[in-house]
C-alpha cells in the first residue's frame, strides 16, 4: 500500500502536525510505504493533513486509487483511528467485520468514473461470454475519444463488441483469443487481432506474454463475508482479475451466485459499479432433423457412468436429447448450456460415478437462459473453477469413461480437422477443443467424438474433403482425432491406416458427394473403393 502525505496547515499554526504524523506511522500496518504526495503520481490512499476546514480539504490534483482521506483541526481521535484501520483493512486485505460495509462503499463509483481510470496503453481484459460486464464496455466505448491505443482481450463476445468497429481503431485495438459473431468481421478485414490459444492456456499468457493492466468484471453482490462471485464466467475471468494492476467490477444484483472457487473478497476490488440488469441468456438452437441423427449417433457412444464434455450449439443439445435413458452420467465441461438442467431433473446426471469431484458438475462457464442461472445459483452441485484447472487435460483425464463431443467446419480424408477457419477465413478459435480431446484420448476409457452435419452452406459442400482448404489451421491434428460422426453414422479413425480412415469417412459422408470422394480415395490410394 503506496500512501502519499499532503502536509496543509499553514492557515492554522496551533496544529500539531508532527504529533498526527507520528500516530499515523504509529498505528499504519508494516510494509506499507508513506511519503509526501506528489502531483502526477497514483497513490492507494492520499492522506490531507490539515489544520482547518477550509480549501485544502477538497485539493484535487492528487490522485488516489483507493481513499483520499482529510484529516482537519477538528478531526478527534477516535475519528484519525478509524481511517488508520480502513487503511490497514485495505492493505492487508483484512476482514474487519464492522468495516466491510464501510470498504464497499468506499469503492462505489459510476460507470463514467470508472471509465476514465482506464488510460491510453493499457491492455483491457473483459469479462467473458454471458458473463460481459455491458455496463462498463459501454462506459469505455461512449469515452472513446480520451483514449489512444488501448488493446481489449476478450475471447466469446456475446455483445456487439463496438469497440471493435470501423472508427474505433484510434482509440482500441481488439486482440481477440477466440472469434465470434460479432468480432468476425473485423478479424477478417484486418482491423482487429487473432491470436492462437488453447483456452486451457489462457490464465498463463497473463503472467508474460499478455500481462494485464484493467480488468473489468461482472459479479454478484456480496455475501455477509465479503465475497462476490463471478457467477456465469469463472474462465480466465478470475485469473485476469487476480493478476490485473486494476479490477473495475460490475456489481450486478441479478448475477448468479455460483460455488467452488468461484469468488472475489471486496478487497481485491479497486471500483464497483453497482448494476441491475439481465444476465445475457443464450437461448436454446433449433434442433433439426440432422442434428437429431448426430445426436442419436454420438449418443450411442456413451455408457451408464460416463463423464460428459459437450460444446456449444445444436449438435450438444441434439445429444442431450438422446440420453434421457442413461443412468449416472456426469459432467466436467468448459461450458453448459440449458440441456443439461433437465437431464438433472430427470434423474439422468447424478455425477455419482464420476471419479473426481463425484456428485459434482464441474464447469468453467455457463451460456444459457435465466432458468440455466436460477439452477445454478447457490447450488454446491455445481462447482466452477478457472479454465486453467477445468480444461487442464491431465486433470480431464482423471474422469472415467470421459466423452467429450465438439464441432468441426473440416475433415480431410487423413482425419485432419478444422474447426476454427475455412481456408484463411477465421470463424472461431480453439477454444477448448484440443483440452477436451486430449483429456478424453488420455483416459484410459475415455472416447472423443467430432460431431457435425455431412455439409454445410445449405447443402452445398461437403465438410469430409480431400484436403482441407487452402490456408485453414489445423485444429485437432489427425494423431488426435477418435470418433467422427455425421447424420449418416460413426467413423471410428483411431488405429485405423490411412486408407482405411478415408474409407471410414467416405462412408459417413452425404450421397451427393460420395462420388467424388470415391474417385479421389482410388486414386490416391490405387485401388478400387
Ligand atoms: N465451408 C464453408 N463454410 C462453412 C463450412 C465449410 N465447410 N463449415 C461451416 N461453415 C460456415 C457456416 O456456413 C457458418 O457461416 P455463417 O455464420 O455465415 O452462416 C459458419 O461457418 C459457422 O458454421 P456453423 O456450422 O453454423 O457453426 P456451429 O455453430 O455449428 O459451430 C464450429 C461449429 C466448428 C464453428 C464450433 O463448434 C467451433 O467453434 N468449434 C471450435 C471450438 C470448440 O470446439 N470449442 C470447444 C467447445 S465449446
Amino acid at each position: 500500500m503506496n500512501i502519499g502525505i499532503k502536509y496543509c496547515g499553514g492557515c492554522n499554526p496551533t496544529y500539531d502536525r508532527p504529533s498526527v504524523v507520528s500516530s499515523l506511522k504509529k498505528h499504519i500496518a508494516k510494509d506499507n510505504s508513506i511519503e509526501t504526495a506528489k502531483q502526477g503520481l497514483i497513490y492507494d490512499v492520499v492522506i490531507i493533513l490539515c489544520g482547518c476546514s477550509s480549501a485544502c480539504v477538497s485539493i484535487n490534483n492528487l490522485e488516489a486509487k483507493y481513499e483520499k482521506i482529510c484529516i482537519t483541526s477538528g478531526n478527534d481521535k477516535s475519528k484519525l483511528f478509524n481511517i488508520i484501520d480502513k487503511i490497514n483493512v485495505l492493505s492487508l486485505g483484512r476482514v474487519i467485520y464492522m468495516n466491510l460495509k464501510e470498504l464497499y462503499e468506499s469503492k462505489v463509483i459510476t460507470a463514467e468514473q470508472a471509465a476514465t481510470k482506464i488510460k491510453s496503453g493499457n491492455r483491457v481484459v473483459t469479462g467473458h461470454a454471458c458473463g460481459e460486464p455491458t455496463e462498463l464496455i459501454n462506459a469505455m466505448v461512449a469515452n472513446c475519444e480520451n483514449y489512444e491505443n488501448i488493446e481489449i482481450v476478450h475471447m466469446v463476445a456475446m455483445s456487439e463488441s463496438e469497440y471493435s468497429k470501423p472508427g474505433m481503431e484510434k482509440h482500441f485495438r481488439h486482440n481477440s483469443l477466440f472469434v465470434g459473431g460479432s468480432t468476425r468481421e473485423a478479424v477478417n478485414c484486418g482491423r482487429a487481432d487473432f491470436t492462437p490459444c488453447y483456452f486451457s492456456e489462457v490464465p498463463s499468457l497473463f503472467n508474460e506474454c499478455l500481462p494485464v493492466d484493467v480488468a473489468l468484471i461482472q459479479v454478484s453482490t456480496p455475501d455477509e463475508h465479503g465475497y462476490c462471485s463471478f457467477g456465469v464466467s469463472i474462465d480466465y475471468t478470475k485469473p485476469a482479475a487476480k493478476k490485473a494492476k486494476l479490477v473495475i467490477a460490475e456489481v450486478n444484483n441479478k448475477m448468479p451466485r455460483t460455488m467452488g472457487d468461484s469468488f472475489i473478497h471486496v478487497s481485491e476490488i479497486d471500483y464497483i459499479v453497482e448494476a441491475s440488469h439481465n444476465i445475457i441468456e443464450l437461448n436454446p438452437p433449433k434442433i433439426g432433423d440432422i442434428e437429431k441423427a448426430i445426436g442419436e449417433h454420438c449418443a450411442s457412444l456413451v455408457e451408464d457412468g460416463s463423464t460428459l464434455q459437450l460444446g456449444i450449439g445444436a449438435i450438444p443439445d441434439a445429444v442431450l436429447l438422446f440420453l434421457k435413458e442413461k443412468k449416472d452420467l456426469g459432467i466436467h465441461s468448459e461450458m453448459i448450456s440449458d440441456g443439461v438442467v433437465e437431464l438433472v431433473e430427470s434423474g439422468v446426471i447424478t455425477n455419482n460415478a464420476k471419479t473426481l469431484h463425484t456428485g459434482k458438475i464441474v464447469v468453467t462457464f455457463l451460456m444459457g437462459t435465466q432458468r440455466l442461472y436460477d439452477f445454478v445459483n447457490n447450488n454446491p452441485m455445481v462447482e466452477m473453477y478457472s479454465v486453467d484447472y477445468v480444461n487442464d487435460p491431465t486433470v480431464i483425464m482423471k474422469n472415467s469413461k470421459m466423452i467429450s463431443i465438439n464441432s468441426c467446419v473440416q475433415v480431410d480424408l487423413m482425419g485432419q480437422v478444422a474447426s476454427e477457419s475455412v481456408g484463411l477465413k477465421q470463424i472461431s478459435g480453439v477454444g477448448g477443443q484440443i483440452d477436451f480431446v486430449r483429456g478424453a484420448n488420455m483416459c484410459k476409457d475415455g472416447k472423443s467424438i467430432m460431431a457435425m452435419a455431412s455439409t454445410a452452406a445449405k447443402g452445398t459442400v461437403s465438410k469430409i474433403v480431400p484436403l482441407l482448404a487452402e490456408g485453414s489451421a489445423v485444429t485437432t491434428g489427425r494423431n488426435d482425432v477418435n470418433y467422427v460422426v455425421t447424420e449418416y453414422g460413426i467413423a471410428k479413425l483411431k488405429g485405423k491406416n490411412l486408407k482405411d480412415r478415408a474409407r471410414a469417412l467416405i462412408n459417413i459422408a452425404h450421397p451427393n458427394f460420395k462420388p467424388s470422394l470415391i474417385k479421389e480415395w482410388e486414386k490416391r490410394f490405387r485401388l478400387k473403393f
